[in-house]
């Protein structure tokens, strides 16, 4: 039921952090993987498994263009991860825009991209994922906040139009992960205590730690699901005082 074999996958993002650890855990439930991002991973995915294209997603013609070649020379398409994203905290009035193009408007022309030839095949599963800042606010980084929360009810639209296709569309929420993204905040005794905290099982998340929830949305194990959020956050958005 959890089983990938066969399948063939797509992981925006995919150079490290959470998009390359979705990637590699794809593989290991036996998934063929494209991996795009500007820059090459610096680990080793698993197996042969992993391809690399080297693509800025907010480039939609690049972008287009390697998913149908991929697509094209794996002769299928199940799977598109949304995972590559930016944030750029601070004083982000130039960062808006842009934070916007990377988050939110770039996963809708991949997963228009996809979308043409998943509908024909009838079948498909479409992962972007997402923050807890679709559901909270948080202080100065409102692009992220907005592009976050466009893509989560991006998700349950195109769940609606796919959905009668037998395409299903799903968010993949991460609460605090320690990668790149999160390093400052990381290294910060204070705010780092102040994450696990505000977190039930009171640790920060590894990208590993959203691999199970991912290879679940992928395969057939969720077959009848659509439209949801898996909120993977150690139990951040449930936790009342903190
Ligand atoms: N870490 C967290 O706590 C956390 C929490 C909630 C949600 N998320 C989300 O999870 C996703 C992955 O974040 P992360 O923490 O793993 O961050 P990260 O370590 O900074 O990785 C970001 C990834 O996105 C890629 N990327 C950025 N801009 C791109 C572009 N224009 N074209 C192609 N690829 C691009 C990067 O590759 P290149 O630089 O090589 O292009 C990299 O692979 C993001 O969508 C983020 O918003 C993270």
């Amino acid at each position: 039921m959890f089983s990938l074999e066969g399948r063939v996958a797509i992981v925006t993002g995919a150079s490290r952090g959470i998009g390359w650890a979705l990637a590699d855990g794809l593989a290991r439930s036996g998934s063929k993987v494209l991996a795009l991002a500007r820059s090459k991973a610096a680990d080793q995915c698993f197996l042969d498994l992993v391809e690399y294209q080297s693509c800025d997603v907010t480039n939609t013609e690049a972008l287009t263009h390697h998913i149908d070649t991929f697509v094209e020379n794996c002769g299928r398409i199940d799977v598109l991860i949304n995972a590559a994203g930016i944030s750029l905290p601070g004083d982000i009035q130039d960062g808006v825009e842009h934070t916007i193009k990377v988050n939110l408007i770039a996963p809708y022309r991949g997963i228009e991209a996809v979308a043409r030839h998943m509908r024909a095949a009838r079948s498909g599963s479409i992962i972007n994922v997402t923050s807890l800042a679709a559901f909270q606010g948080f202080p100065n980084n409102p692009g992220y906040a907005a592009a976050k929360g466009g893509l989560s009810q991006l998700t349950r639209a195109m769940a609606c139009d796919l959905g009668p296709f037998g395409v299903r569309v799903n968010n993949l929420v991460p609460g605090y992960i320690e990668t790149d993204m999160t390093a400052a905040s990381y290294k910060d005794q204070k705010i780092n205590e102040q994450r696990c905290r505000n977190t039930m099982l009171e640790r920060w998340g590894a990208p590993s730690d959203l691999v199970g929830a991912a290879v679940f949305l992928a395969s057939d194990a969720s077959s009848y699901m659509t439209g949801q959020d898996i909120v993977v956050d150690g139990g951040w958005l449930a936790k009342g005082l903190v």
